[in-house]
């Protein structure tokens, strides 16, 4: 008898415990109806990656787990290039890429980064959060990508390994790692160096291998990819701002309900604002870890600095004389933001 009790008890246990398990199964392992990829190729803890996880977890959330983004850091998926063909076909589902690889394929994007476009970061995202900017997101159509926000990527900067860049002339002959755009290789040459096209995870053994003596970016890249420890000398001329961009496959956008598919650009939107404001941290950050790892700064003068913005700026009339229009507009958001500044100082 008392046995048999046991065995009663030892069985509703089970079937209760069978049954709570089941409720938290369903709670917190909803059966997701899509999976999807996003390719990032900066490390973990970069703003742009914590942007897309943070994008992930909202589009997790605000669709109860029925889709699901996972995130695949540091160029797991390939370089930008490869990433931004296979999101044409619908190989990789979303992605953060940088603006310059996705000029070879949208030429009128290189006109967010033509050399000394902005006056400052602020005049950069006046452009951009305006009706230039949407202009611009809508330029994406027919390309089979869908862009859904713009991040922050700050200034870049050359940076050389034998000898500082503190002249235009320094730069003679050098061979300079660009990303893989005609619109850098020909910035490069025209400030008298060879530009060396490579993808950005290439960049560090390129310096190793002599295979190239400068390249440029920004202070969260040149800190978080260790080339500090092989260049380390960092001119500061800002000599371009390259807005990055969130993208989607088009064949997997067209998967989705029109509800799910404006969740997700209000998730891509709150994750960007939420990139630009560790973007801030970061760079400062980053700067100031390159300088306890030994890189040298070069203040250019301002004399100088006009002598690099004059050298490059053929270019204008080379790439975009077709678009000297949206040109003259964005020059003139930089002019407001200017006599604004000019005011308050
Ligand atoms: C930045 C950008 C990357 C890009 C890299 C490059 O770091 O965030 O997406 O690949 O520049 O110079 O290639």
């Amino acid at each position: 008898m008392k046995k048999e009790v046991i065995l009663l008890v030892l069985g509703m246990s089970c079937m209760l415990s069978a049954c709570s398990k089941e409720k938290e199964l369903q709670v917190n392992e909803v059966i997701p109806e899509y999976i999807f990829t996003y390719a990032e190729n900066q490390p973990d803890d970069y703003p742009t990656t914590k942007g897309a996880y943070r994008f992930s977890e909202l589009v997790e959330k605000r669709t109860q787990g029925r889709i699901r983004i996972q995130i695949k850091a540091g160029g797991e998926l390939g370089s930008e290039q490869s990433v931004i063909e296979q999101l044409q076909f619908g190989g990789i589902d979303f992605a953060r890429v940088s603006l310059s690889p996705l000029g070879e394929k949208i030429p009128k994007l290189n006109i967010l980064q033509m050399p000394y476009l902005y006056v400052n970061s602020r005049h950069m995202w006046s452009v951009l959060e305006g009706e230039i900017g949407d202009e611009f997101l809508e330029s994406f159509q027919g390309s089979n990508m869908i862009a859904l926000s713009w991040y922050d990527a700050g200034a870049r900067s050359f940076y050389s390994s034998k000898k500082p860049i503190e002249r235009i002339a320094d730069m003679r002959g050098m061979k300079i790692r660009v990303q893989e755009s005609s619109l850098m290789e020909r910035m490069v040459e025209l400030l008298g160096a060879e530009p060396v096209p490579l993808e950005y995870s290439e960049v560090y053994s390129a310096f190793q291998t002599g295979q190239i003596d400068a390249a440029e970016n920004n202070w969260p890249s040149y800190e978080s990819m260790n080339h500090v420890e092989v260049a380390e000398y960092m001119t500061l001329d800002e000599h371009t701002r390259i807005p990055e961009v969130q993208l989607a496959s088009q064949v997997t956008w067209d998967k989705l309900s029109k509800e799910d598919q404006d969740i997700i650009r209000k998730c891509a939107e709150e994750s960007a604002r939420y990139e630009r404001l560790l973007w801030k941290d970061r760079a400062q950050q980053a700067e100031e870890a390159a300088k306890r790892k030994g890189c040298t700064i070069i203040i250019l003068e301002e004399a100088e600095k006009a002598r690099f913005k004059e050298a490059v700026a053929p270019i204008y009339q080379e790439f975009y004389e077709e678009y000297q229009d949206i040109i003259d507009r964005i020059t003139e958001v930089g002019l407001v933001i200017k006599n604004e500044r000019g005011k308050t100082s």
